[in-house]
C-alpha cells in the first residue's frame, strides 16, 4: 500500500494524538505464517474441535492431549519471526509520545518486534499457569514432554493463555480499559471484533472520545464505528503509515 492510500487526515489525527492505543489480533500475526487458532486445528488434530483442546475442562480430562497440542502450537510459533506489521508497531510505539499495546495474540511476537509492556489480553503461549492457584511461569524446556507440576501447590500446569470460558486476567483488563478510556485515538489491527471482551474496547476508547481507526483486510463488525479504515494487509499499511508520519 501506498502512503498516498492512507484515508485522508489519519495522519494528521494520528500526529495530534496524545496518547494512541493498538489492539492487536491474529491478522497482524498472520504474515508471519503463525497458524490462525483454527489453522492450527489441522493434521494429527483436525478431529478435534477448539472446545477438546482449549478448555479448562478439556485439559481436566486429558491434560496430556491438551498439552501436546500446545507443545505442537509452541515449535510452529517458535519457527516464525515477527513481520513489517509487527515491527511498523514497535516504531510507532517508539515515535508516538504515549502508547498502549493490547494484544489479543498468544504468540510473543510483538515482543519480539521490540514492543515493550504488552498487555498480552488473552496471555502468553510460552508461558505455564496453574490452573489450581494461578502460579504462572516461564514455559522452561519448550518440548517438556508432560505438563509439570505446579511448584506452589502440585496441580498440573497447563499453558499460560486464556482458554474458552476463562476470565481475561485482571491486570490486563484494567490496563486494557484505562488506557481505553484515556485514549484519543485507538487502531484496531486484524482483528475480526467478534471475541468479547476485546472486541468492546474500540467502543470504550470512542465513548471516551477517542477516534476509531481500522486495520484489515476486509469489513467486521467494527468497521461501523471507525473514523478512518486502512483496507489492505497490517504488513503493508502500517508501514505507508511509519513512512510519512
Ligand atoms: N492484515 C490485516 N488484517 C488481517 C490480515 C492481514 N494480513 N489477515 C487477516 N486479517 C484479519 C481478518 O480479516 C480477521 O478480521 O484479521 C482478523 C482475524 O480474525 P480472528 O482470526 O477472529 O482473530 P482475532 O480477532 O484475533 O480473534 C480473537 O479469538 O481465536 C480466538 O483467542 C483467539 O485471540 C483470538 C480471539
Amino acid at each position: 500500500m501506498a502512503s498516498a492510500d492512507l484515508p485522508a487526515g489519519l495522519l494528521d489525527a494520528l500526529r495530534q494524538a496524545g496518547r494512541v492505543v493498538f489492539l492487536t489480533g491474529a491478522g497482524v500475526s498472520a504474515e508471519s505464517g503463525v497458524p490462525t487458532f483454527r489453522d492450527a486445528l489441522t493434521g494429527l488434530w483436525a478431529r478435534f474441535r477448539p472446545e477438546e483442546l482449549a478448555t479448562p475442562e478439556a485439559f481436566r480430562r486429558n491434560p496430556q492431549l491438551v498439552w501436546d497440542w500446545y507443545r505442537e502450537r509452541r515449535r510452529q510459533v517458535a519457527a516464525v519471526a515477527p513481520n513489517p506489521a509487527h515491527c511498523a508497531i514497535a516504531t510507532l510505539q517508539a515515535r508516538l509520545p504515549h502508547t498502549l499495546l493490547v494484544t489479543q495474540n498468544v504468540d510473543g511476537l510483538h515482543q519480539r518486534a521490540g514492543s515493550v509492556d504488552a498487555v498480552e489480553f488473552h496471555g502468553n503461549l510460552f508461558t505455564n499457569r496453574c490452573r489450581g492457584c494461578g502460579h504462572t511461569a516461564p514455559q522452561g524446556d519448550p518440548q517438556l514432554a508432560a505438563p509439570p507440576p505446579c511448584p506452589e501447590c502440585g496441580e498440573l500446569m497447563g499453558p499460560g493463555v486464556v482458554w474458552f470460558g476463562e476470565a481475561i486476567p485482571g491486570e490486563a483488563l484494567e490496563r486494557a480499559w484505562r488506557g481505553a478510556s484515556e485514549a484519543d485515538i485507538v487502531l484496531a489491527i486484524g482483528t475480526s471484533g467478534l471475541v468479547t471482551p476485546a472486541a468492546s474496547l474500540p467502543e470504550v476508547a470512542r465513548q471516551g472520545g477517542a477516534l476509531v481507526v481500522e486495520v484489515n483486510l476486509q469489513p467486521t463488525p467494527l468497521s461501523a464505528q471507525a473514523d478512518f479504515v486502512v483496507t489492505g494487509p497490517a504488513a503493508q499499511s502500517l508501514p505507508a503509515i511509519v513512512a510519512v508520519l
